[in-house]
């Protein structure tokens, strides 16, 4: 060590090699870390693929429209981690995001959205962590679906990992508005005025109204035992949801 102190462009060297070495350990944390969360994502995706396909099966019906996912990327862990305020490391990401690991579920109608929740949340090696029901209380800004924050058993060679991902479960109207929000929230952040706002909020209801009613023409049209009431009268549907 003192050699080093006595030569100061060998220490630099040193600390540069010490530098990449952890660099490259946190990089290679990393890439192992993130492959847990395709494997959380491959997952869950076929367990859904299966809930449709017994559903099918037996009530000759898919509850699933299609399903999307996503890895978040490095930049956006990275800004979330700040935004948060915690150290930029690979055990802050897996103990504080939920969402690295994203799964969107279209449903076809309003029902299946339950439905299919219901049948996920109840299997043996699924955990529920967080369950947000933004179809019985709409954001404010008129915005639906049903979020899951869920973990998963990963088999390793010599360990199991539970990992967390986010599923977010919806119909197709709430999959309609909410990409268009997106899609304008993107655009223009800044010029959402309040007529804007009530505008969009005034198309998020009338989609609700939507669902509602398809379920219903549905319960009609088939006739079928296990296809149950829509979970709200349509007479009975809150006009605005800034009411509350
Ligand atoms: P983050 O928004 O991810 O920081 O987490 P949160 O704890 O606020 O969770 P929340 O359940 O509110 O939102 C998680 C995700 O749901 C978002 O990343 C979006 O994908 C979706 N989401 C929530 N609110 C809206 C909304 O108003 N419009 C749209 N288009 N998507 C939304
Ligand atoms: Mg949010």
């Amino acid at each position: 060590m003192d050699r080093y102190l006595q030569e100061p462009q060998t220490m630099t060297k040193v600390l540069m090699l010490v530098e990449d070495e952890q660099f490259i350990e946190g990089l290679q944390e990393f890439r192992i870390m993130m492959q847990l969360y395709d494997a959380a994502i491959k997952k869950v995706r076929t367990k859904l693929e299966i809930l449709d396909d017994e559903f099918q099966v037996k009530h000759a019906h898919n509850p699933i429209h299609h399903i999307e996912s996503r890895l978040k990327s490095p930049p956006s862990i990275w800004e979330k981690l700040k935004r948060k305020g915690v150290p930029l490391s690979v055990s802050s990401i897996r103990t504080q995001l939920s969402d690295v690991a994203g799964i969107r579920v279209i449903c076809n109608y309003l029902n299946d959205v339950f439905h299919l929740a219901a049948m996920l949340e109840n299997q043996d090696d699924v955990r529920l962590l967080e369950k947000k029901d933004y179809i019985e209380t709409p954001k404010l800004n008129g915005y639906r679906s049903l979020h899951l924050i869920l973990q998963v058993p990963i088999f390793w060679a010599s360990s199991t990992e539970y990992v967390t991902v986010e599923v977010q479960i919806r119909t197709i109207a709430m999959g309609f508005w909410a990409s268009l929000e997106h899609h304008m929230r993107y655009k223009a952040p800044h010029s959402s005025s309040a007529l804007l706002k009530e505008r969009l909020n005034r198309n998020a209801m009338l989609l609700s109204v939507i669902d509602y009613d398809m379920q219903d023409i549905l319960r009609e049209i088939s006739g079928l035992q296990d296809v149950q009431e829509p979970r709200q009268p349509i007479d009975n549907i809150r006009y605005s949801f800034n009411s509350k």
